[in-house]
């Protein structure tokens, strides 16, 4: 297959192996490495080379197989390593290291490296789909997210005990990828201005009580940030969420469909882009007390509901020069809404999810989604972290401004069903 990004001519990285079965596969990971190009040092654990022979990597490598700490060097290995590396890719991590790593225990080579090291590390996962799952595993790999680690996360597929599950070693090209973006991260936003909303409205009932919806902020947040650290002018227009303002991006704080409307509107002929990921209420009681209602004034049978103002069809019918992305969560037909919807508010691309899908939809940190254009063609990702559904849509909003398709994605296109 062809790779896409840049290539890693002049760069320098360690792959650091661990001891899963899947060590065999970054045999082929570290010759892809070197046909891009990049010089790898090799770092190996005592349980990697229970699976591998130091010798293989030596000979692919061209250099030295690091496996221990207390080796005899001129160098301490755990310092000079990561210091001349611009990226630590770890390809398989076992839930060991990912554990080891994210406690910040140092007793061999690898883990002591990862206490030195200022670049960025690379985490590729693999392991059986119940390890994957587990809490202790899911609680670390969280920490390591946190702390601005990159994880790729294992794909679905039959695993070594002969399971279904996810926990396989994530596609070559997708490490490649991530790796890529890790050493040279993209600029292909730069000198554009985004408008994006994200997470929920409350609609007072009184002044106690409000009508929400239970969407997190996850997906907006996600995208605003892909698209700062691309380059944009980010301005994000945030309902009340539990996420804190991320570093560096305008922010907006708003409370009901109406603040939020008025905060879009105030900037709308700013932005270049608008990205409606947010869930504003479609509600809001007509009334709202002033004081707060007690049990006996039947609030529940007596609550009128009126309709708030749709934004994302504003936004389509008074754009000038912007591109306008709106969002669709559907818990039925999936498809159908998302089409009625795309020619209803008149946008020009359509991100639609079902949000009873396993791991999908708020809340969750994955998301599976499908997008949808008015030319018709429809792209289904596949379960993917918010942060790379993220990236896939600002590629499919370049590929629309520039009038051709995006390069940088693999997702399936294909031509609707007729129905
Ligand atoms: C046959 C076999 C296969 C294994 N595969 C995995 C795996 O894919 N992922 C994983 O996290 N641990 C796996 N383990 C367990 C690790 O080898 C074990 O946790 C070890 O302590 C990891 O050490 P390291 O992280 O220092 O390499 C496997 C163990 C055996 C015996």
């Amino acid at each position: 297959m062809q790779t896409t990004g840049p290539s890693l001519t002049g760069v320098r990285l360690v792959l650091a192996v661990t001891g899963s079965i899947a060590a065999y596969k970054a045999v082929g990971l570290l010759r892809l490495l070197r046909r891009e190009d990049a010089t790898v040092n090799v770092v190996m654990t005592a349980g990697a080379c229970r699976f591998v022979t130091p010798l293989t990597f030596e000979v692919l490598s061209g250099s030295h197989v690091a496996t221990d700490l207390f080796e005899a060097h001129q160098e301490m290995l755990h310092l000079s390593l990561p210091e001349q590396a611009q990226a630590i890719l770890i390809a398989p991590a076992t839930a060991n290291c990912l554990a080891k790593a994210a406690l910040g225990l140092a007793d061999d080579l690898l883990s002591t490296m990862l206490l030195t090291t200022q670049c960025p590390v690379i985490f590729a996962p693999a392991m059986d789909g119940d390890m994957w799952r587990h809490q202790t595993v899911v609680e670390h790999v969280a920490t390591l997210r946190r702390r601005g680690a990159v994880i790729v996360e294992p794909e679905e597929g039959s695993l070594a005990s002969g399971r279904l599950g996810q926990g396989r070693l994530a596609d070559e090209q997708r490490i490649l990828s991530a790796l890529q973006a890790a050493v040279r991260p993209r600029r292909d936003w730069t000198g554009r201005r985004l408008l994006i909303s994200a997470g929920p409205t409350q609609e007072a009932i009184d002044p106690v009580r409000f009508i929400s919806n239970r969407s997190s902020g996850k997906m907006g947040y996600a995208l605003a940030q892909a698209a700062q650290a691309r380059g944009a002018e980010v301005l994000l227009v945030s309902g009340p969420t539990a996420l804190r303002p991320p570093a560096g991006i305008e922010f907006c704080a708003v409370t009901t469909a109406e603040e939020m409307r008025k905060a879009i509107m105030t900037r709308f002929a700013w932005s270049d882009t608008v990205i409606m990921a947010a869930a504003v209420a479609d509600f809001r009681p007509a009334q709202p007390s002033a004081q707060k209602l007690k049990k006996q004034q039947h609030p529940v049978t007596n609550l009128k509901l009126e309709p708030t103002d749709d934004i994302l069809s504003e936004l389509g019918a008074r754009r000038t020069r912007q591109v306008v992305v709106g969002f669709a969560a559907e818990t039925e037909d999936l498809l159908a809404h998302a089409r009625e919807k795309l020619q209803a508010k008149g946008v020009d691309l359509l991100v639609a999810n079902d949000v009873t899908a396993a791991g999908s939809g708020f809340g969750s940190d994955t998301n599976r989604v499908v997008l949808l254009n008015r030319d018709g063609d429809v792209t289904e990702l596949p379960l993917l972290p918010k942060r790379d559904v993220a990236d896939h849509i600002l590629d499919r909003i370049l590929a629309l401004q520039t009038g051709r398709r995006s390069q940088t994605t693999r997702p399936r296109t294909r031509t609707p069903r007729k129905e």
